[in-house]
């Protein structure tokens, strides 16, 4: 939600702001800008759009050669998308900019009476009481400015801050929204996300809530916005390869992030299997033996992909490890008094690590006594650092907005932890994990086979872009595939789509389906392979256009629909990985055939990080 980059060095600011903003527009796409500080005045370029529209306006014409200043891409909270709600934002004189991400929850209030006091506000945006704030307790000194500013406000924010006396300083500061300092030679980076500097350095220190610095060219101080006292931080190196952030020759980052679905189920289970033992190692796991055996039952919080992939996990580890598991979305969780304890273990699934209703979740779950696993993929995340025991998926950056790799190494993970839960429960034996890691090893080559079937998928949903609505169906472990399928259609086609659990249709739905219907079934070889050919006969009786995945050579499925999408036959406990690739692959090509954005799709953002 909202990316915020600041840049001092030795480069022409622009073009290192330019490009990361490029790499944060995931975060919000609606309008941009930046600033420098230029021969002792503030120079600002902003407008609504995405950035390839603005492109001229923030680089080509930008007049400038300064090295130090700060950019933002928006995904609008207050205030709509326009050119003068956009970042950063200004004081009364254009002496210093802000930009910043998050919400400031008192700032009508705030504004009021900076307003009574003379202030002029130029936007509709919270944030810019954030200038004029910084403004009134200014000075000379910049930092302690922000330090006085920054006790006012109650809310999140990540800011970075600059001011046309102060070319040799960027300030910055955090509260429940993200924020790091990137380290280089002669030149340091703000950012909100490693990935917009990651093409400069890897060398980064993660800010906490609370904390702030005072970037400089050659050095950073960073400073406590509660006390005002220096504190000493450790960097860290981040793995991630800048590579990965690119677009590598995909036309959209959602289909190279789908193909390198192979390769991050690899990273997800590497070196946590020993086939010879039986074994999984979660090393990082962080939970004691006792907080394992106390828990009685399992509650997974999340959001949106994230949640299915814990309806999935449900569905693993009831199966695998005989405990009760429920599913709460974390928005709802945090604020309907939830039911756990010291005997409960709450597992929190993020991609980003940055949901702010997950955030809410784990907190509300650890002041009631329960101990939190988190599910991460982004490191040193906010979610990393709230949760007492933790599993990396090791997806790599996800830059498309519809989450598709991360779900599978999400889905991964949880298959590792249910088989190594049940394993320490002893509901299953050594030999079946034995299985079941071999197993999960060929899966990577089993969803080559389907990425392979491209075309294929093209062409199918080539016959379905002016349908209004949509019905995936599935039962078993492939209800949440279902719900995870119609969730990628809706949110990059704009097309209805409901996912159901296809013995659920003659309860309602069903009274739904007409030729104007199509219906999207995963119909692979299970135990419930016969009861959902049932449901799809009914389907069929009241001529639903009718589409499947199903199980290499099923031969029966024909009789009912010839748009067959035929995946390898796998265990049931790995099917929901493998039938949700071509699932990805029907939404990517009916949004790409219907002209839409992909990567971007309107009104969204890839992290959530406000209420
Ligand atoms: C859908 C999607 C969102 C996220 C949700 C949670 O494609 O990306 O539904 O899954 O906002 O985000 P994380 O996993 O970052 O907590």
């Amino acid at each position: 939600m909202c990316g915020i980059i600041g840049y001092i060095g030795v480069k022409p600011a622009n073009e290192v702001i330019f490009d990361g903003l490029t790499k944060l527009e995931y975060r919000g796409y609606d309008s941009a800008g930046i600033a420098v500080v230029d021969n002792g005045r503030i120079h600002c370029r902003k407008d609504i759009g995405k950035l390839r529209n603005i492109r001229k306006l923030l680089l080509d014409e930008f007049q400038s050669e300064s090295t130090i200043g700060i950019g933002h891409t928006r995904w609008a909270t207050h205030g709509r998308p326009s050119a003068f709600n956009a970042h950063p934002h200004g004081d009364c004189h254009t002496s210093l900019m802000v930009a910043h991400n998050g919400i400031i929850e008192n700032f009508m209030a705030l504004r009021r009476q900076l307003i009574e006091e003379g202030h002029k506000f130029v936007s509709e945006t919270d944030s810019e009481v954030l200038a004029h704030l910084i403004e009134k307790y200014y000075n000379g000194d910049l930092k302690k400015a922000v330090l006085e500013a920054t006790k006012k406000v109650e809310g999140a924010y990540a800011i970075a801050v600059i001011h046309k006396d102060h070319p040799e300083e960027i300030i910055c500061a955090r509260k429940e929204a993200p924020l790091l300092v990137g380290l280089g030679n002669g030149e340091n980076f703000v950012a909100s996300d490693v990935t917009a500097i990651l093409q400069y350095t890897r060398k980064v220190i993660y800010l906490e809530n609370f904390e702030a610095a005072v970037v400089k060219r050659d050095t950073v101080e960073f400073f406590s916005l509660e006390s005002g006292e220096n504190i000493v931080k450790e960097s860290t190196t981040v793995d991630w390869n800048p590579v990965a952030a690119e677009k590598g020759g995909f036309s959209h980052f959602m289909l190279k992030e789908i193909f390198e679905q192979p390769q991050v189920i690899r990273n997800t289970i590497g070196g946590r299997t020993s086939e010879e033992e039986g074994k999984i190692y979660l090393e990082e796991l962080g939970l004691t033996g006792p907080d394992i055996f106390r828990a009685q039952r399992i509650v997974m919080v999340a959001c949106g992909t994230a949640f299915y992939a814990g309806c999935v996990g449900k569905y693993l580890i009831e199966d695998l490890v005989r405990i009760p598991v429920e599913c709460d979305l974390a928005s709802e969780f945090r604020y309907r008094s939830p039911l756990v304890d010291g005997n409960t273990l709450v597992i929190a699934i993020s991609q980003s690590g940055e949901t702010a209703d997950t955030l809410a979740a784990v907190r509300e779950a650890k002041s009631r006594g329960a101990k939190v696993l988190g599910i991460v993929n982004a490191k040193e995340s906010s979610l990393t650092r709230e949760v007492d025991g933790l599993v990396y998926i090791h997806a790599g950056p996800e830059i498309g907005v519809a989450s598709t790799k991360a779900y599978i190494a999400m889905l991964t993970a949880l298959t590792l932890l249910a088989l190594m839960l049940g394993k320490i429960r002893s509901v299953i034996s050594s030999d079946f994990v034995k299985e079941k890691i071999r197993e999960l090893k060929v899966l990577p080559q089993q969803i080559e086979k389907v990425l392979e079937q491209k075309d294929k998928i093209k062409e199918i949903a080539a016959n379905y872009l002016n349908y209004k609505s949509f019905l995936f169906l599935g039962r078993g472990f492939n209800y949440p595939t279902a719900l995870e399928g119609a969730l990628k259609l809706k949110e990059i086609s704009y097309i209805h789509a409901e996912g159901y659990a296809a013995g659920e249709m003659k309860h309602g739905p069903i009274a739904l389906i007409d030729s104007e219907m199509p219906v999207m079934a995963i119909v692979t070889q299970s135990d419930l392979y016969d009861k959902t050919i049932s449901n799809l006969k009914e389907v069929q009786a009241r001529a639903g256009k009718l589409m499947a995945i199903a199980t290499e050579g099923d031969t029966q499925i024909r009789h009912l629909t010839d748009q067959v999408i035929e995946v390898p036959k796998v265990s049931d406990i790995f099917s929901p990985i493998i039938n949700v690739v071509p699932l990805q692959l029907f939404a990517y090509f009916v949004a790409d055939l219907r002209g839409l954005d992909v990567d971007q799709p309107r009104n969204l953002a890839k992290s959530v990080t406000v209420e």
